[in-house]
């Protein structure tokens, strides 16, 4: 009688399981999903997106050793890459909304936002490495992870700039690359 039982449960189980697959496909099939960046993404979906991006780079951070990040020759080169490669997206001290800044799903952060919060080491790892699925790209290579902590250095002291403070470190910066020839 219990094995009866058992057998019926399995059953059931495996057809519903069954439907569950034709069901997913079919979704697939038949485009009920919007891929458009217009589209938000449920509460719970973000959530779960947000926590498997934590502990992925939580569990590949452990052991990055973060240099210092003070030096002013440090943060100044990391300003000039920066404006350079990053300000569509990521935006700087008195810079208005980008299109691209404003398109983006999800969102970049505005690093110069009082609110903004991150670890450097998971910093580093991010610009390193990029984002799948966000546009946000893997710098190295070309770039070093020299001057990629250079920008890290940038972006966490770029709270503390005001606009004008941010357009006098980039002309310093364009010309300390072109008196020492270093200029690209
Ligand atoms: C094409 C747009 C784009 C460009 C260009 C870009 N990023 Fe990003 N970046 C993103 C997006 C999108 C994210 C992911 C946001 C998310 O996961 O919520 C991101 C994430 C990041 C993060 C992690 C954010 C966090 O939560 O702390 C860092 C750090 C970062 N970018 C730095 C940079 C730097 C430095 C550059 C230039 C070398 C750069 N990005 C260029 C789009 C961009």
């Amino acid at each position: 009688m219990k094995l009866i039982t058992t057998s019926k449960s399995i059953k059931l189980m495996m057809v519903s399981m069954s439907l569950l697959l034709v069901f997913i496909f079919a979704s697939i099939w038949f485009g009920f999903y919007n891929v458009s960046a217009k589209d938000k993404h449920f509460a719970l979906t973000t959530h779960l997106l947000e926590l498997v991006r934590t502990r992925s780079i939580d569990a590949r951070t452990n052991d990055i050793k973060v240099p210092n990040l003070t030096d002013p020759e440090q943060i100044k080169s990391g300003a000039k890459n920066y404006s350079e490669m990053c300000t569509t997206c990521h935006l700087a001290p008195g810079m208005d909304m980008t299109e691209i800044n404003q398109g983006l799903y999800p969102r970049p952060p505005v690093f110069s936002n009082k609110d903004y919060k991150n670890s450097p080491a998971a910093q580093f790892w991010v610009i390193k490495n990029g984002l799948k699925m966000t546009g946000m790209p893997a710098w190295t290579p070309p770039h070093t992870d020299e001057q990629v902590w250079e920008m890290v250095a940038f972006i966490n002291k770029s709270k503390d700039l005001s606009p004008n403070q941010y357009q006098k470190l980039i002309e310093q910066s364009e010309n300390t690359h072109n008196e020492d020839g270093h200029g690209h």
